[in-house]
C-alpha cells in the first residue's frame, strides 16, 4: 500500500507549511538535552508531575529490570485531581460525556475530585487495601475514569477489561489477577441495542472465587439480577460514602495497574505498570505530542479497556488538566456522521483515533464529514496500527481540511506511552510514517545478528520511564518475550520497521505471532486454543490476511477429529465458539477445513506457508515440511472453498 517516494515528498513539502515552527527552538533543545544526557533529561521531565517526596536516583538499571525515580513518593490520582484544586483548573471542565442516545454529562475537575474521593471511600469500606487488585469491566462512561482514579488513589491496582470481551475472557483475567472487587454496569449501549454486561459478569463469576464484591453502575436500567451480599449498586454505596479520602503515599515503583494484552502464546499477558515512571511518560508525552493549549477540547476515541484509554484518556490528559470528550457508542449511530456531529457540537480541537476507523470513514464517503463543521480541529492523531498513506491523506484532507498536522503515534501496551511520533509544530511529516522517536527514547532497527540495518526488527536500546516492569505472575515470560533475542541488550517490540534515507521510521506491523485486527491485538495461539477447545476440532492454525478496513483479518485452518463430519453448520459454530471464548473482536473471517496442516519434522506449524496460500502468493520453501504433499491439498481445498 506504500505510495511512491516522489508523491511522498510532494506531500511532505506541502505539509511544511502547517508544521510551522511554533516553539521549534524549545523542542530542538529537548532533543539536544536528551541526546547529551538521557537520565538528566528524564530527571527534568519528571518535574511535570508533583511528588510528595523527591526521588534519590533517576534510574537503577539491572537489565532487564528498571527502577525509575528511586524512592520517590507520589500518587497518580493526586496528580490528576488534587493538584488542580490549587489552580483555576479546579473550575475547568475535565470530562464531557456523551451517550449514544445523545445524553450529556460533564464534570469539572472539582466535581471529578469529589466523585473520586467518595468512590475511594466506597472501595475502602468494602475492605480494599493497598496492593489489592480491582477488576473494571465498564463501557465508556465517566464512572470508568472514576473507578480507575479511585483505585489509584487508595493504592489498589486496577485491571481494566474491555467491555467487548466475553465472560470467559473476563474470568481468565480476574483469576490471573486474583481481583477482589469487580466494578461493572448493568449494561452498555451499542448501535441502539443494550449489551447486558451484568449478566456476562455473573457468568464469569461462576468460576472466579477471588471476587468478594461487585459494584454495579446503573447505565441502561435493565434491572439485572443482584446477588445478595455480593452485588451493590454504585449509587447506594456513594450515598453513604464520606467526602474525602486522603491519597495513599505510593512509591514510584508501586504497581499502578495490570493490563492484559495478547502475546504469542494462548494465555494473555498481564502487563505491569508502576506509578512514577508511567505517570511521567503519560503526562510528558501528552503535552509534547498533543500540545498544551488550555482551550483545547481533546477527544481520544479509544476505550479505557486498552492502553490508549489508560494513557491518553485517563492519566495523560487529566494530569495535564485538559478538557476532554468521551463518547459511549458507535460511530454510525444514528447515522454515519456521528463522530463529525460530536466534533461540531463540542468544538473538538484534537482528535486521536485509529486507522481502522479512518478506513471505515473513507468507505462511508466524505459526504458525511463534509456536511459538518469541523473547523474547530487543529490536530489529528492516529494509533494502534500502521496507517497507510491513502488513509493518512484522506484523514488530512477530509477531516483535517488540509490544515491539521497528523501525529501518527507508535507505541504499545508495554511501552506505556508514545515512543515514535512527530511533534506537531516541529517535525515535517510524511504520510504513513510515524517519523522519529521522541526525545529520551532510543530506538533502532536491527537485523538477526543485532547489527543496525535500514530494514528489520524494531528495538528499544535503553530503558525509558513508562516501560513495563514485568508480566504479572510470570517473570520468566517477561525475559523471554522481550529480552532474550539479543541477550538482554535490547527490548524487542515484536514489530518490523524500515528507516528511509532521511532517518524516518516506517512501521510495518508485527513480525511475531501477534495479529492486529482493527487495531486490537490478538494472539494467533489464543484463537487457536479457542478453536481446539471445540469438541470436534483436532488442530487449528490461525493467520492474518490483509483486510481493507480492519488492517488484518483472521483466517483459521482447521482439521477435524477423525470421525467428525464437516457439517454445514460447523463454520458458523466455530466462529461463534471463538466469540464465546474471547469476544467478537476475534471472530474469524474465514474458516478453511483441511485434512492436515503444514508442519516441520519437529511438529511446528508453518503459518508462513498458509499465509502464502491465503494471500494468493507463490508458496514459499516447503522442503522443511514433514510432508510437502500437504501443501498441495490445502491449496486445492482453499481454492474450492473460495470459488
Ligand atoms: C501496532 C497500542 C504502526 C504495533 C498503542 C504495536 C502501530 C502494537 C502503531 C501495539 C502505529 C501501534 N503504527 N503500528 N502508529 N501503533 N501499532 O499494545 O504492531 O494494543 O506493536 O498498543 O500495535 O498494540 P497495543
Amino acid at each position: 500500500m506504500r505510495m511512491k517516494r516522489s508523491s511522498l515528498f510532494a506531500a511532505s513539502a506541502l505539509l511544511q507549511n502547517v508544521t510551522a515552527s511554533v516553539g521549534a527552538e524549545e523542542i530542538a533543545s529537548l532533543f539536544e538535552e536528551a541526546s547529551l544526557d538521557r537520565q538528566k533529561f528524564w530527571a527534568k521531565q519528571a518535574e511535570c508531575i508533583e511528588w510528595f517526596h523527591p526521588w534519590q536516583e533517576t534510574l537503577r538499571w539491572k537489565a532487564p529490570y528498571a527502577e525509575w525515580f528511586v524512592e520517590g513518593k507520589l500518587n497518580a490520582s493526586y496528580n490528576c485531581l488534587d493538584r488542580h484544586m490549587k489552580s483555576e483548573t479546579r473550575y475547568k471542565t475535565a470530562l464531557i460525556w456523551e451517550g449514544e442516545r445523545g445524553e450529556n454529562r460533564s464534570f469539572t475537575y472539582e466535581e471529578l475530585f469529589l466523585e473520586v474521593n467518595k468512590f475511594s471511600n466506597v472501595l475502602k469500606n468494602l475492605g480494599v487495601k493497598k496492593g489489592d487488585r480491582i477488576a473494571i469491566y465498564l463501557p465508556m462512561i465517566p464512572e470508568a475514569v472514576v473507578a480507575m482514579l479511585s483505585s489509584a488513589r487508595i493504592g489498589a491496582v486496577h485491571t481494566v477489561i474491555f467491555g467487548g470481551f466475553s465472560a470467559e475472557a473476563l474470568k481468565d483475567r480476574i483469576v490471573d489477577a486474583e481481583a477482589k472487587i469487580l466494578i461493572t454496569a448493568d449494561g452498555a449501549y451499542r448501535k441502539g441495542k443494550v449489551i447486558p454486561l451484568k449478566s456476562t459478569t455473573d457468568q464469569a463469576l461462576l468460576d472466579a472465587p477471588s471476587i468478594e464484591s461487585v459494584i454495579v453502575i446503573e447505565n441502561v436500567s435493565n434491572k439485572p439480577l443482584m446477588k445478595e451480599g455480593r452485588d451493590y449498586w454504585y449509587a447506594d454505596l456513594m450515598k453513604e460514602a464520606k467526602e474525602y479520602a486522603a491519597p495513599e503515599i505510593m512509591d514510584a515503583e508501586d504497581m499502578l495497574f495490570i493490563l492484559y494484552t495478547s502475546g504469542t502464546t494462548g494465555k494473555p499477558k498481564g502487563i505491569v505498570h508502576t506509578t512514577g515512571g508511567y505517570l511521567v511518560g503519560a503526562t510528558m508525552t501528552t503535552k509534547l505530542v498533543f500540545g498544551s493549549d488550555p482551550k483545547d477540547i481533546y477527544w481520544c476515541t479509544a476505550d479505557v479497556g486498552w492502553i490508549t484509554g489508560h494513557s491518553y484518556v485517563v492519566y495523560g490528559p487529566l494530569s495535564n488538566g485538559m478538557t476532554q470528550l468521551i463518547y459511549e457508542g458507535a460511530a454510525d449511530f444514528p447515522e454515519r456522521n456521528r463522530f463529525w456531529k460530536l466534533i461540531e457540537k463540542h468544538k473538538v480541537t484534537i482528535l486521536y483515533t485509529a486507522p481502522t476507523a479512518i478506513r471505515t470513514f473513507m468507505k462511508w464517503g466524505e459526504e458525511w464529514p463534509s456536511s459538518c463543521d469541523l473547523s474547530s480541529l487543529r490536530l489529528l492523531g492516529s494509533v494502534g496500527e500502521p496507517i497507510n498513506p491513502e488513509a493518512w491523506l484522506w484523514y488530512y484532507n477530509h477531516i483535517g481540511q488540509a490544515k491539521c498536522p497528523i501525529a501518527d503515534t507508535w507505541w504499545q501496551t508495554e511501552t506505556g506511552s508514545i515512543m515514535v511520533a512527530p511533534i506537531a509544530s516541529y517535525t515535517p511529516l510524511k504520510p504513513g510514517s510515524a517519523t522519529f522517536p521522541l526525545p529520551g527514547i532510543e530506538m533502532a532497527i536491527i537485523d538477526d545478528s543485532g547489527k543496525e540495518a535500514s530494514s528489520g526488527y524494531l528495538v528499544i536500546k535503553s530503558p525509558w520511564p513508562s516501560m513495563l516492569r514485568g508480566i504479572y505472575n510470570d517473570p520468566l515470560r517477561y525475559k523471554e518475550t522481550y529480552w532474550k533475542k539479543w541477550d538482554g541488550e535490547y527490548y524487542f517490540t515484536g514489530d518490523g520497521a524500515t528507516k528511509d534515507d532521511e532517518g524516518y521510521f516506517w512501521l510495518m506491523g508485527r513480525v511475531d505471532d501477534v495479529i492486529n485486527v482493527s487495531g486490537h491485538r490478538l494472539g494467533t495461539m489464543e484463537i487457536e486454543s479457542a478453536l481446539v477447545d471445540y469438541p470436534l476440532v483436532a488442530e487449528a492454525a490461525v493467520i492474518a490476511i490483509a483486510h481493507p478496513i480492519k488492517g488484518q483479518a483472521v483466517v483459521a485452518f482447521v482439521t477435524l477429529k477423525d470421525k467428525a463430519l464437516k457439517e454445514p453448520f460447523l463454520e458458523d459454530a466455530l466462529k461463534e465458539h471463538v466469540v464465546v471464548k474471547i469476544g467478537s473482536i476475534a471472530r474469524p473471517e474465514k474458516i478453511i477445513f483441511t485434512a492436515d496442516l503444514p508442519k516441520t519434522r519437529s511438529g511446528k506449524i508453518m503459518r508462513r506457508l498458509l499465509r502464502d496460500i491465503a494471500e494468493g502468493r507463490v508458496v514459499g520453501d516447503v522442503t522443511t515440511l514433514a510432508d510437502p504433499q500437504v501443501m498441495r491439498e490445502i491449496q486445492l481445498q482453499y481454492k474450492e472453498e473460495n470459488d
